[in-house]
């Protein structure tokens, strides 16, 4: 039995016009960890409101992270033949339907934030700001130009958290956001910094398990070393940058004493994290 949001993805899916395109959404969406959802309902519920307040948001951020994975895994980006446990949608559709079903789910984003019932007219402006901000210029595409014009030999350490901080931070930071803005609170510096430390761990673990896990585990192609991408590992070893995760953990449990919101539901899903 799927859980509630996963259920609200299927019946948004399934009132698209039937097409190849929506066809393709729906592949492509199915899959996906919803880690940056879970952090919406986890930082929305810390301030006592119903996750199911924060749906329409936490669909909006998932339909630009599918995006994101669609484009990036392309002949032109990356070149990844597998994602979320199967053939990438370029491969199991085509790499002109690949690009148009990004580039649909991208607009549609905006269109569920715009049409939901959930939130009012200043509130969707809020949201709707920080998703072109931080998917965009300020954020994932940025990281991602970044990401495609260095290598792992031009690449170094202050080059590495500017990558990571946008390409990955990006989406992180509206996932700490949006939670905010649904519950009224202005702490814009504190919730862009949590979602950029929690981007930085989640992108510094992703390029180690590119190293040490298999692509049947993590369900997508593990080809950094093969492609020279710039990545961690370009600037640390091993060892130094497992060390620098489990710092990283340590500072983020230092940086949530300061939180605003009661952080359990967070601390737990970090947890998840931490054990992966
Ligand atoms: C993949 O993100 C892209 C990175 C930032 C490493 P996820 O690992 O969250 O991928 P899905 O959404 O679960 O497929
Ligand atoms: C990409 O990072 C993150 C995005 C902005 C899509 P990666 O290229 O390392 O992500 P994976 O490993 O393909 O999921
Ligand atoms: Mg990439
Ligand atoms: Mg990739
Ligand atoms: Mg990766």
């Amino acid at each position: 039995m799927k859980n509630s949001f996963e259920q609200y993805i299927d019946i948004y899916l399934k009132k698209q016009r039937k097409c190849l395109i929506s066809d393709a959404m729906s592949y492509a969406m199915e899959g996906g960890k919803r880690f940056r959802p879970r952090i919406i309902f986890a930082i929305l519920e810390g301030f006592g409101i119903a996750k199911t307040k924060g749906y329409d948001a936490a669909l909006a951020l998932e339909m630009i992270q599918t995006y994101s994975l669609i484009h990036d895994d392309l002949p032109a980006m990356d070149n990844d033949d597998m994602r979320r446990g199967k053939p990438s949608l370029h491969k199991a559709f085509r790499e002109d339907i690949a690009i148009l079903t990004g580039d649909q789910l991208l607009n549609d984003a905006f269109r569920v934030i715009g049409e939901s019932e959930e939130y009012d007219s200043d509130t969707k402006v809020s949201l709707i700001t920080a998703l072109s901000k931080y998917a965009g210029h300020d954020g994932m595409i940025y990281g991602q130009l970044l990401d495609v014009t260095v290598d792992d030999k031009t690449i170094d350490k202050e080059l590495l958290d500017e990558i990571q901080d946008n390409k990955t931070g990006g989406l992180f930071k509206i996932s700490c956001l949006f939670p905010m803005y649904i519950a009224g609170v202005k702490e814009e510096e504190y919730f862009t910094k949590l979602g950029s430390m929690i981007g930085q761990i989640f992108q510094n673990q992703d390029d180690l398990f590119d190293l040490i896990k298999t692509e049947k585990e993590m369900g997508k192609s593990l080809n950094d070393k093969k492609n020279n991408k710039g990545t961690a590992l370009s600037v640390y070893s091993l060892d130094e940058l497992k060390e620098l995760i489990e710092e990283e953990f340590k500072e983020l449990d230092l940086y949530l004493e300061k939180a605003c919101f009661d952080t359990d539901r967070l601390k737990e899903l970090l947890k998840t994290l931490k054990e992966r």
